[in-house]
C-alpha cells in the first residue's frame, strides 16, 4: 500500500513537472482559487463583507487584480496576493470565478 502511494506520488509529480509553466489546467485553476477561499468564500462565494468572486464578470475581474498588482488600486492584502500571478494566471481565474455562480 505504501508502494503503491509512493509510486502515485511520483507519477502526479512527473506529469505536473512535465506539463508546460503556461499550461493552465482544471486543477491548477482550482488549486489557485482555493488561496482565495479564506476570505472570498469557498468558489468565491462571500458570506462576509468581503467582495464574492463567483460570478464576476471576466474583464472587472482581470483589470482588478492588474490594478492590485501594479499598485494603482493599493490594497496590502490584495497586492501581495496579486503580485505572485502571470496575466495568463489572471485570465484563468477571470473564467473560473465567472463561470462559478
Ligand atoms: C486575506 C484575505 C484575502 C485573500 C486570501 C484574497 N483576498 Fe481578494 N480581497 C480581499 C479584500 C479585503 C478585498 C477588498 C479590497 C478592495 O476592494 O480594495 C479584496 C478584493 C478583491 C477583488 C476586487 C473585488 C471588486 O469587485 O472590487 C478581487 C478581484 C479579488 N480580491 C481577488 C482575489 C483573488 C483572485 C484571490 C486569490 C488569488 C484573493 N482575492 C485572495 C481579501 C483577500
Amino acid at each position: 500500500m505504501k508502494l503503491f502511494a509512493a509510486l502515485a506520488l511520483l507519477l502526479v509529480s512527473t506529469l505536473c513537472a512535465a506539463a508546460p509553466e503556461t499550461l493552465m489546467t482544471h486543477s491548477r485553476v482550482r488549486f489557485m482559487a482555493a488561496n482565495c477561499a479564506y476570505c472570498h468564500g469557498p468558489d468565491g462565494k462571500s458570506r462576509g463583507s468581503i467582495p464574492s468572486l463567483a460570478g464576476m464578470d471576466k474583464n472587472h475581474f482581470v483589470s482588478r487584480m492588474k490594478a492590485f498588482r501594479d499598485g494603482t488600486r493599493p490594497n496590502t492584502i490584495m497586492t501581495s496576493h496579486a503580485s505572485g500571478y502571470t496575466d495568463a494566471e489572471f485570465a484563468a481565474l477571470g473564467d473560473w470565478f465567472a463561470t462559478h455562480k
